[in-house]
């Protein structure tokens, strides 16, 4: 191949790259949401397969926890800004009901009988939590920030995602500034504890 044929497909494929990074963030959240429920399907799926149902949840527990102190830190502010202190509160006692859940789940292992009717109970909870961002908050950002900010806060989701807690904490606060600072605490904990776990693949990017 020539130098010239060469650059052209590096530049193309930096390209593709740059667009799938540049991403808004209710795109990001969108796909959060579509990973969780196609987590929840392959562990439905999963039947008696045990070691790959307990990689599914170890998977759907850290995207929600991660999920939900991402979008406390980086997304909630910006609809509190826009749509009010009551809208982001109920937003974020949703929240906190499904972390509190989850983070009882979190301590039993999937061979507990009880641990698929109380995962299942999560999920039918935050099915009504998705769905309202999706039909409410989502649209809403969509419509009053311009494109370019809405991206920007995308990268800054992707960035915290890194940053924050992997398993729940029901007890952390929820005001962004002392969330990041516990979260921050609590992060490298959480990532020893989950180098004793095995984590399913997550495939909606
Ligand atoms: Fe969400």
């Amino acid at each position: 191949m020539s130098t010239v044929a060469q650059g052209d497909r590096d530049r193309a494929s930096r390209v593709t790259e740059d667009n799938a990074r540049d991403r808004p963030i209710d795109d990001l959240i969108r796909a959060d949401h579509a990973s969780v429920k196609d987590l929840w399907s392959r562990y439905q799926a999963a039947g008696a397969d045990i070691p790959e149902r307990r990689r599914i949840a170890n998977e759907l527990i850290r995207e929600v926890a991660v999920h939900s102190v991402a979008e406390e830190l980086v997304v909630y502010p910006e609809i509190r800004v826009l749509m009010g202190d009551a809208v982001v509160d109920k937003l974020i006692g949703d929240q906190l009901e499904v972390k509190r859940a989850a983070y009882e789940l979190d301590k039993m292992d999937v061979t507990d009988p009880e641990f698929t009717p109380r995962l299942h109970r999560i999920m039918a909870d935050l099915e009504t939590h998705m769905t309202e961002e999706e039909s409410d908050e989502l649209p809403m950002l969509r419509d009053r920030v311009a494109r370019d900010r809405l991206v920007e806060i995308g990268k800054q989701f992707d960035g915290i995602k890194a940053m924050v807690p992997t398993r729940p904490h029901p007890d952390a606060p929820t005001q962004p500034g002392l969330e990041a600072l516990v979260g921050m605490m609590t992060a490298p904990l959480d990532k020893m504890r989950d180098m004793a776990r095995e984590f399913a693949e997550r495939k909606v990017k």
